[in-house]
């Protein structure tokens, strides 16, 4: 396991489109865990693959119940609405104010490219649609209201 380089806003690799993963190969074995590793070094939420710059469709996400691996994730269903802070890896010490679904259901494969379906609300949910945001390359920063703001301390993704 090796920590990877987190890429930061401007980092054109930020900006594409992630290609679905067709097979798990021992390269994507060692990127999730390097991913894993990477995520808790920074005391992060979430983490997608293009932010390690590999365009593929990986994300991992822990908001305190342990690391959830997501490979090829796919939106299913959202309901509600969120309205709060939210901040990534890709740019420290700032967040913005983004509304999200309170709730979402997601399906993907974990390491084992096993499918399974998640549901999350609240914190989970907002960190799902940030990664998969990532995986079309898109950051928060363009769905923000009212501006950025520095931060001393966010949970980022
Ligand atoms: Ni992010």
């Amino acid at each position: 396991m090796a920590l990877r380089t987190i890429r930061t806003m401007g980092d054109e690799v930020l900006t594409k489109h992630c290609r679905e993963i067709k097979e798990m190969t021992p390269r994507i074995r060692e990127l999730i865990d390097d991913m894993v590793e990477t995520l808790y070094e920074a005391n992060g939420v979430g983490l997608a693959a293009p932010q390690v710059g590999v365009l593929k469709r990986v994300a991992i996400i822990d908001v305190g119940d342990g690391p959830i691996v997501l490979v090829n994730p796919v939106i299913l269903e959202t309901s509600g609405e969120q309205f709060g802070s939210e901040g990534c890896l890709s740019l420290p010490g700032k967040a913005g104010d983004v509304s999200r679904p309170n709730y979402v259901k997601v399906r993907a494969l974990d390491q084992e490219m096993q499918e399974f379906e998640l549901e999350g609300t609240e914190l989970l949910a907002r960190a799902i649609c940030h990664e998969v945001d990532h995986l079309e390359g898109h950051m928060y920063v363009e769905k923000v209201q009212g501006g950025l703001y520095d931060v001393e301390f966010e949970e980022e993704a």
